[in-house]
């Protein structure tokens, strides 16, 4: 039998409120939370904040519209759906292999992204045995110096089983939801969790606007200094946006093919990229004034979130009960995130192979947990294995981080000049009707976008990772 919520045949979503939830919770994640105040913070604050803005209106929307347009046309794998799409417009059935790179890349995303989904964990039960411990109204952590608490962090990585162990429990719990559904696991998931996230983030934003330095965080992230936007800023706002909008991965397209005809998708697209877009501002504003409170500088790199930020709730009052809260509200981000990366490759293996879900969901587990062992024990066991020092921009990289730069330079950026190509060239306009919300100039404006602004800020992007 067929659910409610049936699409073509298969599982579909129960509502349009419920895909653009579950798009939601797969656009917001570590990319908002870990990813966004770092680049921001490296790339010099307002500058990056606005150029980022910039890049989600003109460059990524187009291409998120794209993606879910594309999936929504087949409502089925994402392979298939780029394959009727283009056969459909008279061209060749090898045009699937658009959706084959975002599925590849997804996967290895995957990967790494429960290693990190394992640390989030630790410090959950970091805050957690401490909220217990040394009760909830003090600072966190009582009792140790500022160096111990960083410390903390490479003493995590050095340790090969807590880091794989933690990466292994977040692969299972990620799977678990997959093995579930569209609508009684990922759905499910999104409408229960979301409204949680939202809730925390904004709790513990108006936290820090009492107990922190908030009027820093502010002058921060929106004192708009021109002379600081280059080229490099440009590029890692632009290759950040396109993480966070979960673009070039398949993940929407996957997530588009559960959508019914009546859904107004431009319209969705919009809320998805505003709510995004507003979850990295939010948490540059909840983030920042915990680290400056601190006194922490602003550019401490990827360490910000699990090093500085566990530092910095060991000064403030109640430090211990809002750092459990907070990490509590990342493992929800990282979890809706990690759940729409598995649904790509799971998509694609039931309907190419023909297996049930919990066969493909179980074969997740195999092939995603690998991957994220390998990731994992580059931070130790494998610390001195660089099996890519010959390739130039894998030079001295271990597999964390040939697995991040493979996909967030090359892969990414291939997977979405590939969407732009077939839908503003190969398909042109068989994906625009009235339904679509595109009539009229939008029409027109968004296919300018696809066609060549989104595209060659593509391929700007691939020839920055290639060289730069
Ligand atoms: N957008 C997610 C983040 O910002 O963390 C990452 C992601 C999720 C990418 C799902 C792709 C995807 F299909």
């Amino acid at each position: 039998m067929v659910a409610a919520g049936a699409v073509n045949g298969r599982e579909g979503w129960s509502s349009k409120t419920a895909f653009v939830l579950a798009a939601i919770g797969s656009a917001v994640g570590l990319g908002n939370l870990w990813r966004f105040p770092t680049e921001a913070g490296e790339n010099g604050g307002g500058a990056f904040v606005l150029v980022y803005i910039a890049c989600v209106i003109l460059i990524c929307l187009p291409v998120l519209l794209a993606e879910t347009l594309i999936g929504r046309y087949g409502q089925d794998s994402p392979t298939l759906s780029a394959r009727k799409l283009a056969v459909d417009s008279g061209a060749s059935p090898l045009w699937e292999g658009v959706a084959g790179v975002g599925i590849l890349t997804a996967t290895i995303v995957a990967g790494f992204y429960c290693v990190v989904g394992g640390w989030v964990l630790y410090y959950v039960g970091v805050f957690a045995v401490d909220s217990v411990s040394s009760g909830v109204t003090g600072g966190a952590l009582q009792g140790m110096d500022v160096d111990a608490v960083s410390a903390l962090f490479p003493s995590l990585l050095e340790s090969p089983s807590l880091v794989v162990g933690l990466q292994l429990l977040f692969v299972v719990v990620t799977a678990f939801f997959t093995y579930r559904g569209v609508s009684k696991g990922i759905e499910l998931m999104a409408v229960y969790l979301m409204p949680v996230f939202f809730f925390l983030l904004i709790a513990i934003t108006v936290y820090g606007m009492f107990s922190g330095a908030f009027g820093d965080a502010v002058a921060y992230l929106f004192t708009f200094e021109p002379e600081k936007i280059d080229g490099t800023v440009v590029l890692a706002a632009l290759g950040q946006a396109f993480f966070s909008l979960s673009l070039g991965m398949a993940g929407m397209m996957t997530y588009g093919s559960y959508v019914g005809r009546d859904v107004n998708l431009a319209g969705t697209s919009g809320v998805i990229a505003a709510a995004d877009t507003g979850v990295a501002l939010l948490a540059g504003l909840c983030i920042f004034p915990i680290v400056f409170a601190a006194g922490i500088a602003a550019g401490a790199g990827p360490g910000l979130m699990f090093q500085a930020i566990p530092v910095a709730f060991q000064s403030i009052p109640g430090g211990s009960l809002v750092g459990l809260l907070f990490f509590l509200m990342v493992t929800v981000a990282a979890l809706t995130s990690s759940v729409a990366l598995f649904e790509v490759p799971t998509a694609w293996a039931m309907e190419k192979f023909h297996v049930s879900r919990p066969k493909a969901a179980l074969s997740m587990i195999a092939l995603i947990g690998a991957l994220g062992v390998f990731a994992g024990l580059s931070f130790n066991a494998l610390a001195e294995f660089h099996p890519l020092d010959f390739i130039p921009i894998f030079t001295g990289m271990g597999m964390f981080d040939i697995l991040d730069t493979l996909t967030t330079k090359l892969m990414i950026p291939i997977g979405a000049i590939l969407v732009c190509v077939l839908v503003g060239w190969v398909a042109s306009d068989r994906l625009v009707d009235a339904e679509n919300g595109l009539s009229g100039w939008l029409h027109r404006f968004w296919r300018l976008l696809i066609r060549y602004l989104s595209p060659l800020a593509l391929v700007l992007i691939l020839i920055y990772g290639l060289f730069a």
